[in-house]
């Protein structure tokens, strides 16, 4: 049974345009943090165009949206494909949007070919894969996965202090569908590479094997408030030049771990936050990641051993609270087959990979038999505005999409 020839790329792109416009920055980019008011524009947006294709609709209990497009043998195991429409605070327009609309694209080219497939298709939009306003990323892809229970979702804290449920309450999204992952035989996500290679080497597709560690650690340093004004020098007890020494240790030594591994300070508050009291406490996140189990088990200890020094050798307290670990990952052999069989039937030419990001693929593996496809990110910028991805290659990854997509929906044809 041959599948349909071609997406209608006018369409995907067009619609990627559309998304783009919910949360938009001055610069090209988008800022839709996870259970916001831009959040639940886009979710209404992608509802309406998945109720256009009469998909049948389920929301689950932590938001995650499901649209499916009904096979020959709806009791069969279906293919799931998505990603997650949640941006950074200062985000691309294709992280995840991608995976999204070129999923809906696939199901919307499936619906109008003359042939239906014998599995039914799903697509879902994953809620909070960034982490950017709740900790951890991936949370509901992880819930989904059964990796979190409900009180550690709905009990996940924003830098406001709003509820994780408080927020999917106020959007109207606390669904009360019940989806398992038993109910599908694979997932395919589509996604943007957010890494230089592809761009360096000229490749259009990668096959992703699977995607590196990654653990995440608050770290606070606690001194004494005191008046920036008549206390001498040598009178405080200021976490500043505390943390700036441990923060060059770190960066100074990661390089010992190898070139693969990776150190990332992204958050850094101090309290109160006054110009003129030399603050009582600095707290900074610390990102760390590495593809290998043992090395990342090796960052994690020369992490701690730093803290254990600091704490003992300064006059301010150091504290390590490790926030979420996420174990290095590999995919699924058949789907990965799949993948690159449909790349090449295509002719593009593609590479296989590792994935540097974090995904929601990373949970749901844990589930379902799960791959994914990368295209190329413009000199390997994402988590920015500038983030950006050629038409050209957001139509092969979706053509890659659909012939995977196909092929995992009919395996009579393999
Ligand atoms: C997710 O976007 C991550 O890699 O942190
Ligand atoms: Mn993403
Ligand atoms: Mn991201």
């Amino acid at each position: 049974m041959t599948g349909p020839a071609d997406i209608q790329s006018d369409r995907l792109l067009r619609r990627m345009q559309h998304m783009a416009q919910i949360g938009a920055l001055p610069n090209g980019g988008v800022r839709r943090l996870a259970l916001s008011a831009e959040d639940q524009q886009a979710r209404a947006l992608l509802r309406q165009w998945c109720s256009e294709l009469e998909l049948q609709l389920r929301i689950d209990a932590w938001g995650n949206l499901f649209a499916t497009l009904p096979g020959r043998s709806p009791e069969l195991p279906g293919v799931l494909c998505g990603s997650h429409l949640d941006t950074q605070p200062t985000g691309g327009a294709f992280d995840g949007v991608l995976g999204v609309l070129a999923g809906l694209e696939v199901l919307e080219t499936i619906r109008s070919h003359s042939q239906q497939p014998e599995r039914s298709l799903t697509l879902v939009s994953w809620t909070n894969e960034e982490g950017a306003r709740f900790v951890p990323a991936m949370l509901a892809s992880g819930a989904f996965a059964g990796v979190f229970d409900v009180k550690t979702v709905y009990g996940a804290l924003d830098q406001q202090g709003i509820r994780f449920e408080q927020a999917l309450e106020s959007i109207g999204y606390k669904g009360s569908d019940t989806v398992r992952a038993s109910e599908f035989t694979a997932y395919i996500e589509l996604h943007i590479e957010q890494g230089p290679i592809l761009d360096q080497v000229k490749q259009m597709i990668g096959v992703v094997e699977g995607v590196q560690g990654i653990r995440w650690y608050d770290v606070t340093v606690t001194g004494r408030e005191t008046h920036a004004g008549p206390t001498p020098m040598g009178m405080r007890v200021d976490p500043i030049p505390v943390a700036c020494q441990l923060i060059q240790r770190l960066y100074n030594e990661l390089q010992t771990f190898g070139d693969q591994a990776r150190l990332t300070i992204g958050q850094i508050q101090t309290l109160p936050g006054s110009r003129n009291t030399v603050p009582g406490t600095l707290t900074f996140s610390v990102d760390l990641r590495h593809p290998a189990t043992d090395t990342l088990f090796r960052m994690d200890q020369w992490l701690n051993s730093l803290i254990d020094e600091y704490t003992m050798g300064s006059r301010c307290s150091v504290t390590l609270e490790p926030m979420w670990y996420s174990p290095p990952v590999l995919f699924d052999p058949v789907c990965l087959e799949t993948i690159e069989y449909a790349a090449a039937s295509r002719q593009l030419p593609y590479r296989k990979m590792v994935s540097g990001a974090g995904h929601d693929a990373v949970y749901v593996n844990r589930v379902i038999p799960t791959g994914m496809i990368f295209i190329p990110s413009n000199e390997g910028i994402s988590h920015h505005e500038a983030e950006y991805s050629s038409p050209e290659q957001v139509v092969a990854g979706t053509r890659v999409l659909l012939d995977t997509l196909w092929a995992l929906a009919n395996p009579e044809n393999a």
